[in-house]
């Protein structure tokens, strides 16, 4: 069994007073412009059969307020634009991992800095490091298979396959792992996984008509699966020594695709 708790707080200059609770909102609170982080903490074992609890979601509030805010806040004002996310998660690692009840591990620890982009720990798996960035681009399609006739294409697809096409916003998220370079912690720079994923992608693929303008339709479906595959394809090997390890595409909030390595 696994449980997370997700805690969020702001990096504030003074902590104000309590209550010290997981407020929806985060405590501390983002007062003025301050960094406002999510850290999700996974812990997995057996339930407690008295209580049904794998681990009381208390202890693990009281432990991030404790012991890891002001070591996060710290590291933070000690070098806000130099921060290693992955060597700071294997601190937050350090802090609770003795934390949890006998029994109990502490699986994977996992900051999100902005919206759209986030930092794992995957404990139990060689403490390997993942950063997932959200990308969007904005493309038609139609569904549409030169191999069935008409009618079997209207009975398959439906309005999807209507003759000039519909539009999606769709959002691509690109998680890379790895192994922290012992110097730096880095796993791979954020700014080097933005420019791939830009570069091979969102300028491919934006604002055009995916079957009409984009070779890589041109002999395949362009269905949500379909293009998470040619996504796919397009970065597997631009990551080295760091490897690709998964690829989420969103049609919409509804419907979306994803392959893993
Ligand atoms: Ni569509």
């Amino acid at each position: 069994m696994q449980l997370t708790r997700e805690v969020r707080f702001a990096l504030t200059a003074e902590a104000p007073h309590p209550p010290v609770t997981n407020s929806w909102g985060g405590w501390p609170a983002s007062v003025g412009l301050a960094p406002f982080v999510l850290l999700r903490i996974t812990v997995t074992g057996e339930v407690n059969a008295r209580t049904g609890y794998l681990c009381n979601i208390t202890v693990i509030d009281r432990a991030v307020r404790d012991r890891v805010i002001p070591h996060v806040h710290a590291a933070w004002q000690a070098n806000p634009s130099g921060l290693s996310c992955s060597r700071l998660l294997g601190e937050i690692a350090g802090k609770l991992e003795t934390e949890v009840p006998p029994g109990v591990v502490l699986s994977a620890v996992e900051l999100r800095t902005t919206p759209y982009l986030s930092y794992r720990l995957d404990l139990e798996d060689a403490h390997m490091v993942s950063i997932t960035q959200s990308f969007e681009f904005a493309a038609a399609h139609r569904l549409y298979c030169r191999d069935m006739t008409d009618a079997e294409n209207q009975a398959t697809f439906g309005k999807c396959t209507n003759p000039n096409g519909h539009g999606h916003n769709y959002t691509v998220e690109v998680t890379v792992a790895g192994e922290p370079d012992a110097g730096s912690g880095v796993v791979i720079e954020v700014g080097e996984l933005e420019s791939t994923v830009k570069s091979r992608v969102i300028d491919v693929f934006d604002h055009k008509h995916l079957n009409d303008d984009c070779t890589e339709f041109a002999e395949i479906n362009p269905s949500v699966e379909n293009i998470t595959r040619v996504i796919w394809n397009k970065l597997e090997d631009q990551f080295a020594p760091a490897r690709l390890a998964r690829v989420r595409v969103y049609e919409t909030p509804k419907t979306w695709a994803e392959l893993t390595s």
